[in-house]
């Protein structure tokens, strides 16, 4: 049977959300098919305010544990903070206690992708600590790796995010950078080895 994919992401300024879109695109030109899914916010509306966030676009559902639960695999969707997950991340892995208990997500294929200010800004590191999470629920992590993406990878004519970890774009400072062409094409190219991948698997 063909692998249930989800794709869920948080973005709190749009980068994100782009990356999400060509991974599903990536996954639809492999031959298969995703559901988007946003993290819910979490900060109040005058911190939002105080951050220019323009907030959330209500025709994407928001996820839910049990609404994961219910995918073979799932590509998700980091904006680093300091680093690492943002807090709206962590409140949703907080909310998994009984997806832990009972091994609801046991054996599931996690992908990453993500999005800093800057280069060096974290992007590794963010995926590096959402191993821990994956360890916790004994998610399989599905890297993007070197192979697929190998001439995107090594090529240096231009700034661009992501690595051999997940496809990734850097935002600015200010957030005025949305995802070039090659950002774009890498997050394609995950998808459809994400979907090339986990489609070897038999999910009966
Ligand atoms: C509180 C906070 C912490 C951040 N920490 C980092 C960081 O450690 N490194 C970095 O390059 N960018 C950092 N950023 C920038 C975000 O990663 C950036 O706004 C995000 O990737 C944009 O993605 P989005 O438009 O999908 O929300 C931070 C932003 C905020 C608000």
């Amino acid at each position: 049977m063909a692998p249930n994919i989800a794709i869920v992401f948080y973005s709190m300024y749009g980068h994100i959300r782009k990356l999400a879109e060509a991974e599903k695109r990536g996954i639809e030109e492999a031959g298969g098919k995703a559901d988007l899914f946003q993290v819910e916010e979490t900060l109040s509306e005058d911190v939002l305010a105080k951050m220019y966030a323009p907030g959330q676009d209500p025709s994407i559902p928001f996820i839910t544990p049990d609404e994961l639960e219910k995918y073979d695999a799932f590509l998700l969707g980091i904006p680093t903070r300091f680093g690492n997950f943002p807090a709206q991340w962590k409140t949703f892995w907080d909310r998994t206690g009984k997806q832990w208990q009972t091994g609801g997500f046991w054996g599931k294929y996690g992908g990453l992708f993500v999005s800093t200010a800057s280069q060096g800004g974290g992007q590794e590191s963010t995926c590096l600590a959402t191993m821990s999470t994956f360890a916790h629920h004994g998610i399989i992590y599905v890297p993007l790796g070197s192979h697929t993406a190998s001439t995107l990878l090594a090529n240096l004519d231009e700034p661009r995010g992501g690595s051999a970890w997940g496809a990734g774009t850097f935002t600015s400072t200010d957030g005025t950078r949305m995802p070039t062409a090659k950002e774009l094409e890498l997050a394609t190219n995950q998808g459809s080895s994400f979907y090339k991948t986990v489609s070897k698997v038999n999910f009966a």
